[in-house]
């Protein structure tokens, strides 16, 4: 038995896949052994799914292939219509995903969501998760669902399913970036969770489901949202410095920043300040962009710490016109690529995930009968 906790599973080596690669020294992230930097200048959310699930990238007709696949399962069983409608408008709109996801494994035929080959269910996931967000964000706001246009490629049609609006060349591009960034990212807590699910033979939506529960957390997901509430919080440019400093005395963690992988600035920071400001010239509004980077020096002077991908995703996604409800939402409907192509590795060489606990509890007591016991 070993002596010695990891806490929070630090550096602990859990398992071998051959999905993704972090190098955190030098701020490389690599999906199959495709650079992402390489993915986010030339490829397509769909055609990083398809590596993710396959190994390798598709050709132009089995991408076409993959798009026509995906294309008729943005539409929601109307069972779960219903029950999307009978939750309350107060529903947050991950409680609401996790929640549609698992009811939707019940409205499936079995072959579809178990057993190991279940890439029906990672194609139905990867296209619904979209039109659930938006059916639920829309009824909240006594909006109808709005028509599935078949036409639209993932990450346009997202764009359009979650603002209400047909995106510009430029923001599709944006939002496709986005999608591919956070497509996978090695053993993170959701995929993690994704896996022990998995790894006891259980289905992939209840994987799925486990992984968006883990994501819902602030530390894993949503930083993205208290970031942009940070850059909201003051008046001007100006103030964005003493905001920060005010936090750092009070000893708040500062989102978007730190990671448990990587050591220097994270790569998908990189492009999506890129992306950040790309899009608030389109908009003609630099005002987040200015803050960030603002908030960039001052802690990276004072803690010395480096911006992970939560840092610029939240701008990038207030200039294409997301709601901050929906950046968690977003987050899964992205990682859900990673997640079924992992419970997929898992279904591969499974061997049930069950580690060992130190235990620190006490020891040999005698067992002392109801009425003779004090407070
Ligand atoms: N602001 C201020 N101090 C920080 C921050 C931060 N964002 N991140 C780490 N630190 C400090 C922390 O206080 C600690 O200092 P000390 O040793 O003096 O107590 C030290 O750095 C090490 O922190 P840790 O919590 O032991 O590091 P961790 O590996 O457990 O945590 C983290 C990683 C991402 C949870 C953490 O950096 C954090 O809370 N960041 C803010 C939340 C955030 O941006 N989350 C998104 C993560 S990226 C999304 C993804 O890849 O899934």
């Amino acid at each position: 038995m070993p002596e010695e906790v990891q806490k929070g599973l630090e550096d602990v080596v859990a398992l071998s896949s051959r999905i993704t690669f972090i190098d955190g020294k030098e701020g490389r992230l690599v999906y199959e052994g495709y650079d992402i930097r390489e993915l986010a200048e030339h490829s397509t959310f769909e055609e990083v799914a398809y590596l993710l699930w396959y190994g390798r990238l598709p050709t132009t007709t089995q991408l076409e292939d993959l798009r026509g696949r995906l294309r008729p399962l943005r539409t929601l069983p109307e069972e779960l219509r219903a029950l999307l409608d009978r939750l309350p408008a107060t529903a947050s709109p991950m409680d609401a995903l996790r929640t549609a996801v698992s009811a939707l494994a019940t409205l499936e035929p079995g072959e579809t969501r178990t057993g190991a080959s279940s890439i029906g269910g990672a194609l139905r996931l990867t296209a619904a998760l979209p039109t659930i967000i938006s059916e639920q964000h829309r009824r909240r706001q006594g909006l109808a669902p709005l028509p599935v246009r078949p036409e639209l490629d993932h990450a346009a049609h997202t764009l359009y399913q979650l603002t209400g609006r047909e995106g510009t060349p430029l923001e599709n591009r944006a939002l496709d970036v986005a999608l591919i960034l956070h497509a996978d990212h090695e053993l993170n807590a959701s995929t993690f969770a994704a896996r022990v699910t998995a790894s006891t033979l259980s289905d992939l939506y209840s994987a799925v489901t486990s992984a968006i529960g883990t994501l819902k957390g602030p530390l894993h997901g949503g930083a993205n949202e208290r970031v942009m509430e940070l850059l909201r919080s003051v008046a001007n440019d100006e103030e964005i410095e003493a905001a920060v400093q005010q936090r750092l005395a009070r000893h708040e963690r500062i989102m978007g920043f730190g990671h448990r992988v990587y050591k220097v600035e994270d790569p998908r920071a990189t492009i999506l300040r890129d992306w950040s400001r790309r899009l608030g010239e389109a908009a003609g509004n630099l005002t987040w962009y200015r803050r960030l980077r603002r908030v960039e020096e001052v802690v990276h002077r004072e803690k010395g710490l480096y911006p992970n991908v939560d840092l610029y995703s939240g701008s990038v996604y207030t200039l294409l016109g997301i709601p901050d409800d929906l950046f968690t939402p977003l987050f899964a409907v992205s990682r859900v690529a990673g997640w079924t192509a992992h419970v997929l590795e898992e279904y591969e060489d499974l061997r049930l995930i069950r580690p060992v606990a130190q235990y620190i509890g006490p020891n040999h007591l005698t067992y002392v009968p109801i009425e003779q016991r004090t407070a």
